[in-house]
């Protein structure tokens, strides 16, 4: 899921006018992701000077939501979805959460996440090396599943049946973060990563099916003008 695309190719009926080969599309992924270098420059496509505002932007979205009282989300346990080498991780959840797991497809990042972490990925409690299509999260592991610039990789069928696992891995008042591009009309194909940007209202409507709600949404802002706008969801 790259921040700009190059050549794509656009559909306003879903997916299915897009991607024709699910098994080429999850594959061509994986081999695009296994020749980026392992840096935060990597995982944002040459935007690396955009990842100070990223996070910044997500720990104001997320201190909304966490705290101690009634129906406050807990901080015991967070997991990093398509984390790369762990860049929100380290800026983010790290020094929010007790705990925090990744999971990724690309075992190379896995392997660079653990230097990049430093220290603190003594509290790393896993680094599964997984697709999310076929990742099964712990039931009632998590009071944070954050899924950032990686739901584009997944088809809408397996993106709904991921979400609504990752429902079952919530503790109570438990949330789910999804922050990514979205695509001003239907679905944008980008054949350099294999991925696609989703219209909103299409996100929306995946959500719906997965079981869940949206309770806040927020478009993130101070973005360059050249990249797709990027809104945060928050669901349960
Ligand atoms: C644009 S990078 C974003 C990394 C991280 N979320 C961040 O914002 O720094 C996309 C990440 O998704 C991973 N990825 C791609 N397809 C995936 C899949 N099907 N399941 C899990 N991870 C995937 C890549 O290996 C890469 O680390």
């Amino acid at each position: 899921m790259r921040l700009t695309h190059v050549s794509c190719a656009a559909g306003a009926g879903g997916m299915v006018d897009v991607v024709e080969d699910e098994s080429a599309f999850y594959s061509k992924a994986e081999q695009y992701w296994q020749e980026v270098p392992p840096t935060v420059d990597g995982m944002l496509g040459g935007y690396g000077n955009i990842s100070s505002i990223d996070i910044s932007g997500s720990k104001k979205f997320l201190q909304k939501f966490l705290g101690d009282g009634k129906g406050k989300t807990g901080t015991g346990c967070a997991l990093d979805c398509g984390a790369g080498i762990g860049r929100i991780s380290k800026r983010l959840l790290l020094p929010l959460f007790r705990t925090v797991d990744l999971v990724d497809v690309t075992q190379e990042f896995l392997d660079k996440a653990r230097p990049y972490l430093g220290e603190e990925a003594k509290r790393v409690g896993n680094f599964f090396c997984c697709g999310l299509q076929d990742f099964q999260p712990q039931p009632d592991r998590y009071d944070v599943i954050w899924i950032q610039w990686v739901i584009g990789h997944l088809t809408d069928d397996d993106l709904v049946e991921f979400l609504r696992r990752c429902r079952g891995g919530l503790r109570p008042d438990g949330l789910i973060v999804m922050k990514d591009n979205v695509a001003y009309e239907g679905v944008i194909l980008d054949e350099v990563d294999s991925s696609v940007c989703r219209e909103l209202p299409l996100v929306r409507e995946l959500v719906r099916r997965a079981g869940l709600q949206i309770i806040y949404e927020e478009r993130q802002e101070n973005f360059p003008e050249e990249i797709y706008q990027v809104h945060t969801l928050a669901l349960r």
